[in-house]
């Protein structure tokens, strides 16, 4: 027998040694040199400070040294600020439960000294000067600063070999120290973060407001593709801003989100924001967004996770629901029509989100959808067209508000060609300009204030009929049909509560599932549309949901993916000619329809071309 699966003989049980209980300790909150500095960048800004500098040496593993200009720690208290559970920010579970500060477990600064060498100094307001304390040698003495306290760490894990061979290249921890920095600074703008490693300034912060700290730490790109993001609902508000589908990456990279300040990587409200994507994101694609959720202490658990990266709410359908709308009411804004004025897309958006919340659609009134036939009736708008570009057509119909006879023309049916210097568009001209022609049977030609606008026009027209599907559908029940004999299946005790406390949004989801006994569950009707599957499936995997979101998400889910098939059968098919009118009228629906932005599988349905990149396809201003 392998002496390996031999049993130890048995030792007495013992206590371990101080030592070793905070290395064993330490090993859940330091990890790795990017914890050392997150945490205290935490005790940084716990202590009020307004300007934190970071320097590293060698991705952080050699040296880590955090300075910030707080509150500073008087010299008496110098000693435990060291020891393990030993904090000042609170003294009952009570302060617990309404906790604001980064830390509160004490055990921090603890556990760094014991897997590395540590030295604090500190100074308060009113102290001669600063003092500082070896961890090691437990010596403290004076040493020259300002009021606030620096930290230095040196030679991490140099007691602990096994757990240094973990490390990746400096190159790679400093990235992760970097990170960490750049998640504080998302959070707090209103401090200024410095980082530097090997003596060079790498990144610095300044204390700005929370727009442009976003622009500083996304990147000009980010906050071009994205919308801003603004909904107070309950005790919640969150506010931030989501990354177009169109800008979305291959990786979960650039996915920030915030619980009253404190980065978090929470499944469920990663669930709420790409369920608020579902219907424009394409396959596998990731979202960039920075959320900052603000909620009353008391309905959120901090201290669920060592390293406080996880949170519980104590009502978790209630954020998963607030995150999914706030998401889905910025994106819904459709972009074209922000295009036109400058700051206007972001207000917009806000005003979306309201009339979201009241339950108002802001979709008008659905006009029946025009299955096979793709018969766009013109709608009337502002009779604003100056016919300056001899599109006197069009101006006729639009500025009447009534309907031209539709004339056929050729694919390449085109409008005279007028001279440049005619454009003389107006601010608030139609975002998507006007119609001009159409090639291939598939594309929409355009013309803007900005240059050309192509249109896929089926997927356009796709959103469309789809977001009118989806007004027209509101909360209505999904088609359901009765099962001549029921299916049952084995449940567990959790699937057959949810089944009794959900009957009723079961049924809005064209289910019919009731327990048979303690321990089966029977489906006695499901969506029509769905005839021919699993059914057991089916009820499985909704059950699954409405236990652990929020219930309007699954039933708009379910509901989003049957008017889907619906749309895409329903919308105008390629190679179908359509008349300026027509092209026009897709136009204007365009611009007032919510996500229509993307088709419903998440691609484009529409490019801007500009006068600029057209110039420079024919190398015009070189
Ligand atoms: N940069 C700092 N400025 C002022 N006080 C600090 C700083 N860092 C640590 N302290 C003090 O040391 C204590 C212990 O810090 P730490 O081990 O990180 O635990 P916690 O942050 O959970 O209280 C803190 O409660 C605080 O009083
Ligand atoms: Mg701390």
């Amino acid at each position: 027998m392998n002496a390996l699966l031999q049993p130890a003989p048995r030792r007495p049980i013992r206590e371990l040694p101080d030592e070793l209980i905070s290395q064993i300790a330490a090993g859940e909150v330091v990890e790795r040199p990017a914890s050392v500095v997150r945490e205290l960048v935490d005790n940084a800004l716990d202590a009020g400070g307004r300007e934190v500098t970071v320097k590293l040496v060698a991705g952080g593993v050699r040296s880590i040294l955090v300075e910030d200009d707080g509150q500073g720690i008087p010299s008496d208290e110098l000693p435990l600020a060291l020891r393990r559970h030993a904090t000042s920010k609170i003294a009952s579970l009570a302060e617990l439960e309404g906790v604001v500060t980064m830390g509160f477990r004490g055990e921090a600064l603890a556990a760094i000294a014991s897997v590395a060498e540590l030295a604090i100094a500190s100074r308060t307001e009113g102290a001669p000067h600063a003092q500082r304390l070896d961890a090691r040698s437990g010596e403290l003495v004076p040493a020259a600063r300002g009021i606030g306290t620096s930290v230095e760490v040196r030679e991490l894990f140099f007691s602990t070999p096994a757990r240094r061979k973990f490390l990746k290249t400096d190159a790679t921890e400093f990235a992760h120290c970097l990170d960490a920095v750049r998640r504080h600074a998302l959070a707090r703008p209103d401090v200024g973060f410095a980082v530097w490693h090997e003596g060079k300034l790498s990144q610095q912060w300044r204390r700005a407001a929370q727009a442009q700290r976003i622009r500083d730490v996304m990147g000009e790109e980010f906050v071009e593709q994205s919308c801003e993001v603004l909904l107070e609902l309950g005790p919640m508000r969150i506010t931030g801003r989501a990354g177009t589908p169109a800008a979305a990456r291959a990786r979960a990279d650039q996915q920030y989100v915030y619980v009253n300040g404190r980065y978090v990587r929470d499944k469920l409200i990663a669930h709420g924001v790409r369920s608020a994507y579902e219907d424009v994101l394409h396959g596998g694609r990731q979202p960039a967004y920075v959320l900052f959720i603000e909620i009353a202490p008391d309905r959120v658990d901090v201290n669920v996770h060592p390293t406080k990266i996880e949170v519980r709410f104590r009502d978790s359908r209630e954020v998963h629901q607030a995150v999914r709308r706030a998401v889905e009411a910025a994106l819904a804004a459709p972009r074209a029509a922000a295009a036109a004025g400058d700051e206007a897309g972001g207000v917009a958006g806000v005003l979306l989100a309201s009339e979201h919340l009241a339950g108002y659609s802001a979709v008008p009134a659905a006009r029946p959808a025009s299955f096979g036939g793709g018969s766009f009736a013109p709608s009337p708008m502002r009779p604003q067209v100056q016919g300056a570009l001899g599109l006197q057509q069009v101006a006729t119909l639009w500025g009447g508000g009534e309907a031209a006879p539709a004339a056929r023309g050729a694919s390449l049916s085109a409008v005279p060609s007028a001279p440049a210097q005619a454009l003389d568009f107006q601010r608030d001209e139609w975002p998507l300009g006007r119609a001009i022609a159409q090639i291939g049977g598939v594309f929409v030609l355009a013309e803007n204030q900005h240059g050309l606008v192509i249109v896929d026009m089926h997927a356009a027209h796709e959103r469309i009929v789809y977001e009118r599907l989806k007004a027209s559908l509101g909360s209505a029940a999904i088609d359901s049909q009765p099962l001549l004999i029921p299916a049952t299946f084995a449940a567990t005790a959790q699937e057959i509560a949810t089944a009794q406390a959900q009957a009723d949004n079961l049924r809005t989801l064209g289910l019919d599932v009731s327990p048979l006994s303690a321990t089966t569950l029977a489906v006695r009707s499901q969506p029509a549309a769905l005839v021919g599957g699993d059914v057991v499936e089916l009820a499985r995997s909704v059950l699954a949901e409405l236990s652990q979101y929020d219930a309007s998400s699954v039933i708009q889910r379910a509901q989003d993916e049957l008017l889907s098939t619906m749309a895409c059968h329903g919308a105008v098919r390629a190679n179908r000619q359509l008349t300026i009118d027509e092209m026009n009228a897709l136009l204007r629906d365009m611009e007032r329809t919510e996500r229509s932005d993307q088709c419903n599988h998440g691609r484009p349905t529409w490019r801007q071309i500009t006068m600029k990149e057209l110039d420079a396809l024919f190398w015009r201003g070189r």
